[in-house]
């Protein structure tokens, strides 16, 4: 449930008109319901009521500081992958010791920059990564928390580009290497083992894959129980699904249920690292029709935005709805939605029956709020748009669209040119 309805064949997000907001910031720009994102957050955490758990908003799939910074008050912790999300994190008001930190390919700067703020725990991902991670800490005169990212070697059933837990894929270490690893861990003098992670993948609609990463996971919890070796928490990643289209993902409180009671018999704390369950309904993209172009196999109706400002169709052909701000009774065309850039692959849906849309009439893509801004890029030196968030009747513009200057900021002509 999201809190972008019509009133009167016109799409309102909370209860502000969207043709207003078009109308004030200009197109395109990103839309984010505050409600929803509350909402979406609550009702998370709530699934894992009566277990000790962090629930850490996983920074990558929206990292707008107003966003971040209302999970933060409303007691989450933050997954991170870089020093970047960690700069941002800390600046929109998280504490870092509700900070988790995983992905394959940590830099030294990154790692000291954590372990000088003192993060909750690193999720390591190579046995090479513990090594330079127990020499930092030594440098730093710090104590580093960490799990081992297993890799439990499940298939998560999605887009093979965000599977991440299977094992030809690159991310964490298998179960026979991971108790190694946690055996080296022990004997270090700068790293404390406090936990077992994993991410098997994103956009996973069924509860089955992470039923069965978690047994595997347990049977090395207790493995390593055998070998004094006492695991506190269990990260569980993030990965949980979304309703794009059709699909029918588990509710969060089923997803907790498969995850919650095997947590509690082993007096485990849980983390969650859920990014797009939270988000992903929570912001559209709202484009304008600059024109309609009928070709001689196809339709094409032309946006403003196009797959800088919204890569995932691109990419995954991804499925984003796509909905009139102004219902007409125009009738329904089959067409391609697509963006101004100079590739084929630009396009923000394909073949896709839509509302009979004329030019100046505003688009709102839908299921925007999860990897859409944060994957955008200034592709044709084209300009970053705003973010927008409503609360109620009020609505504030969170990130300003960028403007030309900021295109060429920091490049420099070298004076032998
Ligand atoms: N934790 C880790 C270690 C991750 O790598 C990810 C996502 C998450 C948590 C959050 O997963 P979520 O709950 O959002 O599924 N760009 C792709 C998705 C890539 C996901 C990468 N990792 C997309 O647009 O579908």
């Amino acid at each position: 449930m999201h809190h972008f309805h019509y009133q009167q064949d016109e799409l309102y997000c909370e209860d502000v008109p969207i043709r207003e907001i078009a109308g004030q910031v200009g197109t395109p720009f990103y839309l984010y319901s505050h409600a929803t994102l509350k909402r979406h957050f609550l009702a998370f955490d709530k699934a894992f009521e009566g277990v000790r758990r962090l629930v850490c908003f996983s920074a990558k799939a929206n990292s707008n500081m107003a966003i971040l910074k209302l999970f933060a008050d409303l007691g989450s912790g933050l997954d991170i992958v870089s020093g970047g999300e960690l700069f941002r994190g800390l600046k929109a008001g998280f504490t870092p010791d509700r900070v988790v930190y995983s992905g394959v390919g940590k830099r030294v700067d990154e790692i000291d920059f954590a372990l000088e703020q003192g993060i909750l725990m690193f999720n390591v991902e190579s046995l090479a990564e513990l090594e330079l991670i127990n020499q930092r800490a030594n440098a730093l005169g710090k104590t580093a928390s960490v799990a081992i990212r297993v890799n439990p070697d499940v298939d998560p059933k999605t887009h093979p580009y965000i599977s991440t837990g299977l094992k030809e894929n690159k991310f964490g270490i298998d179960t026979e290497t991971a108790l190694k690893a946690y055996k080296i861990a022990h004997e270090m003098d700068h790293v404390r083992v406090e936990g077992i992670d994993c991410h098997i993948g994103s956009q996973i609609s069924e509860a089955g894959p992470f039923k069965d990463a978690m047994q595997n996971l347990m049977a090395l919890v207790d493995l390593l129980a055998d070998s004094g070796i006492k695991i506190n928490c269990l990260d569980m990643g993030g990965g949980l699904g979304i309703t794009y289209d059709a699909e029918t993902p588990p509710q969060p409180d089923e997803y907790a249920r498969a995850i919650v009671e095997t947590a509690k018999a082993r007096s485990l704390k849980l983390i969650l690292e859920p990014g797009r369950v939270i988000v992903g309904n929570a912001g559209i993209l709202v484009t304008r029709v600059l024109y309609r172009k009928p070709g001689k196999d196809k339709e094409f109706v032309i946006a403003d935005a196009g797959m800088n400002d919204l890569l995932r169709p691109s990419l995954y052909k991804a499925f984003h709805a796509v909905q009139p701000v102004q219902q007409k009774d125009a009738g329904i065309i089959t067409a391609d939605l697509v963006g101004p850039i100079c590739e084929s692959g630009d396009f923000l849906a394909s073949e896709r029956d839509m509302a009979d849309v004329t030019a100046g009439d505003l688009l709102a893509v839908m299921s925007a709020g999860a990897y859409a801004y944060t994957m955008s890029s200034n592709y044709c030196s084209r300009l970053k748009v705003p973010e927008v968030m409503v609360k109620g009747s009020e609505f504030l513009v969170v990130r300003e669209r960028q403007q030309y200057e900021d295109l060429v900021r920091g490049e420099s002509i070298p004076p032998f040119l």
